[in-house]
């Protein structure tokens, strides 16, 4: 199936990008998570995905977003055929096309979750498949929508809106899919400021930037801890993409260039504002900021992505209006 808009309109939908989403779109993927989140903290059972099998299909190794894509899938009564690094373990490995493996699969069940090293993949999954959606769990470099969504929904959370918000991206901004998806978000609304810190490698490219500027966020490139805003309403902050990089030697040089310290926060931050990490952490964050009631990332983070892929899930499926 090809990518197509979604104007609140999820049944049926392959998720692969957030320029799909627009923000009616947004506003009801939240309140199907705030209902489904309200249920589950309640411990109302819900079992509207029982009888619906979905198969998460993971080229690249995953912890968060393959258990929390489990964990919502489950909670709500669904089952999953589970097939991780295919490439080592399956057909896959005696040669099989991505092409012939989606078409397997969903002769299997009624939507695949794909995560795949390669940009660009989930689309190549989308168009492969005949009958069901595919749901981006990050390919390569690209993107991934449902951290976005998360991640956009707690700071909606927080804040109660989406708008003139200001914020701090760092660490790896030219590998960082989760950073490109959620940047996409922020630009479909007015007034949102964006500062960019990176080591000199990693910077966002050129194209990507004229490309939200075009859609209207302010960007700032910065070049050290020193320009960081005091007024920032969230810092969203990465891990230095190791897979990404075939020198391992310019790795070493810039993995621990960017480290949130408590001396940092007291220097820079607001008290109002969160501090934010896609996970997992490799030494970016120090542990002593975790206890920090500005840190959400282990906290609120984790739990909303499950909300979120609940309610994502349960509007592809058509299970929930
Ligand atoms: C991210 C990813 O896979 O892109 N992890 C995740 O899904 N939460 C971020 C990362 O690996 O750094």
């Amino acid at each position: 199936m090809p990518k197509s808009t979604l104007k609140e309109q999820f049944l049926g939908s392959d998720i692969l990008s957030l320029d799909q989403f627009d923000i009616p779109s947004l506003l009801k993927l939240f309140s199907t998570t705030d209902h489904i989140r309200y249920l589950a903290q309640n411990s109302i059972p819900v079992d509207i995905l029982k009888g619906t099998i979905t198969t998460l299909l993971f080229y690249e190794p995953s912890s968060r977003t393959f258990g929390s894509f489990s964990a919502a899938i489950k909670r709500l009564g669904g089952d999953t055929v589970d097939i991780l690094n295919p490439q080592q373990f399956s057909s896959v490995s005696k040669g099989e096309t991505l092409e012939d493996t989606i078409r397997v699969f969903e002769a299997y069940s009624d939507l695949i979750v794909m995560r795949h090293p390669e940009k660009g993949a989930a689309q190549k999954a989308a168009d492969a498949a005949f009958f069901i959606p595919i749901i981006n769990a990050g390919d390569g470099v690209g993107e991934h929508p449902t951290q976005a969504l998360l991640d956009l929904y707690t700071l909606y959370e927080k804040f109660g809106r989406l708008d003139h918000l200001t914020g701090l991206f760092a660490g790896d901004l030219l590998n960082g899919r989760t950073v490109h998806s959620l940047l996409k978000g922020l630009s479909l609304f007015k007034g949102n400021t964006i500062y960019l810190l990176s080591p000199e490698i990693l910077k966002l490219t050129r194209p990507n930037i004229k490309l939200l500027e075009k859609r209207g966020l302010i960007v700032k490139e910065i070049r050290s801890e020193k320009e960081i805003p005091k007024k920032a309403d969230f810092w969203y902050w990465t891990r230095v993409q190791k897979e990404r990089f075939t020198d391992l030697a310019a790795y070493e040089k810039v993995k621990r260039s960017l480290v949130i310290t408590p001396e940092l926060l007291k220097k820079y931050a607001d008290m109002d504002m969160i501090i934010m990490h896609p996970l997992p952490r490799v030494g970016e964050i120090d542990t002593k900021i975790d206890k920090d009631p500005r840190a959400v990332y282990l906290r609120s983070q984790v739990r909303n992505g499950m909300f979120i892929r609940m309610a994502l899930v349960s509007l592809v499926l058509g299970k929930i209006k």
